[in-house]
């Protein structure tokens, strides 16, 4: 049986590791941004697949029962899949889950599928093939979409489909996204710009969660559905007779740091307390200078203890530590 040793100076019992695989991605979206090609980490700096499940090893072993593989895009990785049965074997880890922007799903479906991960996290900023163009550089809406249907019938939940909203680029489809909700088990997610992007598309006054949810309440009446222990942020509802559910998360309007249970891996190795703070503990230093396990645990705790409270008040992109392609949202 394990112990619990990842809590913060705050009492935050931190259970949950988000492991970005890579910080390379196959879409451009504007609020993310992700670094130009000679930006990128040199292969030497990433770590490598042993050396993630062995951190993903001493995580479990100090009460890291959650597991989410982020980017970049992790199935732009080579091995990515061999990489997550890999992960699902490891004894402790009750619920892995893989954040995708769904260009690459269709290809891996039954490879993800036959590693045992059943909770997917697709990016859906847009219906309209145009328009998710624009926000992601690329013309892929069909190949995402048919890459949830594909997910949808192979029996993969929960899908959460999430939405970054925009105000002036997608803001007039929110009842659309949300009726998907209707025809899908999907659970449709909201979630507010976080300024990161550099481009004029996202100069618009940001819609916050208040005005979006009261856009979506047109439809109906949203019921809310009663939190889990392991949820995450987003504010559950749905609406009556629907197969799926509406969550809003609002890392603007309204900090849920109190309740954050995260830790983050980044794909150079960083142990991150926080996504918006650059406060963190290099591990793959002392991990290839040979350190034991008993050392590295020692980083995470380390890393623990120098959690903060909250993020930063002001959301600046000044404030910005990295792009989240390199974190993983
Ligand atoms: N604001 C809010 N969410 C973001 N994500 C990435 N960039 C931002 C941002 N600027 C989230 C999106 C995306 C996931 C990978 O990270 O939900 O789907
Ligand atoms: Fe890629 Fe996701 Fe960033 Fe879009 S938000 S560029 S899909 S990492």
């Amino acid at each position: 049986m394990q112990e619990h040793q990842l809590v913060d100076p705050y009492k935050r019992h931190l259970n949950y590791l988000r492991i970005s695989i890579t910080d390379r991605c196959n879409l451009r979206c504007v609020y993310c941004n992700p670094r130009l090609s000679n930006q990128k980490l040199h292969h030497k700096e990433v770590l490598r697949y042993e050396e993630l499940l062995r951190i993903a090893r001493i995580g479990v072993s100090l009460g890291i029962n959650k597991i989410r593989i982020t980017g970049g895009e992790p199935l732009v990785r080579k091995g990515c899949c061999d990489f997550l049965e890999h992960l699902a074997a490891i004894d402790g880890l009750k619920d892995i889950s893989l954040t995708t922007n769904g260009v690459l799903l269709k290809k891996h479906i039954d490879r993800i599928a036959s590693a045992g991960i059943k909770r997917l996290n697709i990016s859906l900023d847009t219906l309209n093939p145009k328009k998710f163009q624009q926000i992601t550089g690329h013309d892929l809406f069909k190949e995402v979409w048919e890459g949830i249907e594909l997910a949808f019938q192979k029996g993969f939940d929960p899908i959460k489909l999430n939405v970054v909203v925009i105000n002036g680029v997608n803001d007039d489809e929110l009842t659309q996204l949300a009726e998907l909700s209707f025809k899908y088990p999907f659970h449709i997610r909201f979630i507010e710009l976080m300024p990161i992007g550099k481009t004029s598309m996202l100069d618009a006054k940001p819609l916050l969660v208040p005005e979006i949810k009261k856009r979506i309440q047109l439809l109906g009446n949203l019921i809310p559905v009663q939190k889990d222990k392991n949820d995450g942020p987003a504010m559950r509802f749905k609406f009556k007779d629907a197969m799926g559910e509406i969550g809003f998360i609002s890392p603007v309007s309204n900090h849920f740091c109190k309740t954050c249970n995260r830790l983050r891996l980044t794909a150079d190795g960083h142990i991150l307390t926080c996504l918006l703070s650059d406060i963190c503990e290099d591990i793959k230093a002392p991990l290839r200078l040979g350190l034991l396990d008993k050392d590295l645990k020692t980083v995470f705790l380390k890393a623990v203890a120098r959690k903060p409270f909250q993020h930063p008040e002001n959301l600046t992109p000044l404030a910005q530590p990295e792009q989240m392609v390199s974190i993983g949202g």
